[in-house]
């Protein structure tokens, strides 16, 4: 395959994968307004109690990790616990990815 040919043929894949991801994030927006807002406040950056974590601007990765924990029982919060149960792997890392890039958390250097 000449270089030509690949440069086709990834950005055929890309544009496949791309709207999918959007599609992912748009739904993830629409959770966190609808479910995770109630107590993490808007955009995961207002909690409403102090115990309850800003999520906004902190690692997707942790996140993710973090939500699997609750879905898992590794890590166990009666209310976090209830909240991922319904939740498909896809919908927590779409979910993960949408509040790490909230504006929110940051450290200066
Ligand atoms: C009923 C209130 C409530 C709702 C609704 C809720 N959360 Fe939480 N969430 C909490 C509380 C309280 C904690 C802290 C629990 C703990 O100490 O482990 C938490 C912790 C988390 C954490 C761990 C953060 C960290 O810094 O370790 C993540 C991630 C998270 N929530 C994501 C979500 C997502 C995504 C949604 C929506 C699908 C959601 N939460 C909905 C109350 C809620």
């Amino acid at each position: 395959m000449n270089n030509l040919m690949m440069v086709a043929a990834m950005s055929a894949m890309l544009s496949q994968a791309l709207p999918a991801l959007a599609d992912d994030l748009e739904a993830a927006k629409q959770k966190a307004e609808q479910v995770c807002a109630a107590c993490h406040g808007a955009e995961g950056n207002k909690p409403l109690t102090p115990e309850t974590p800003k999520l906004a601007g902190q690692h997707g990765d942790y996140l993710e990790h973090a939500l699997l924990e609750y879905q898992s029982g590794a890590r166990q919060n009666p209310l976090m616990s209830g909240v991922v149960q319904p939740l498909s792997k896809r919908e927590i890392r779409a979910l993960a990815q949408y509040f790490a890039q909230r504006p929110g958390l940051g450290t200066r250097y």
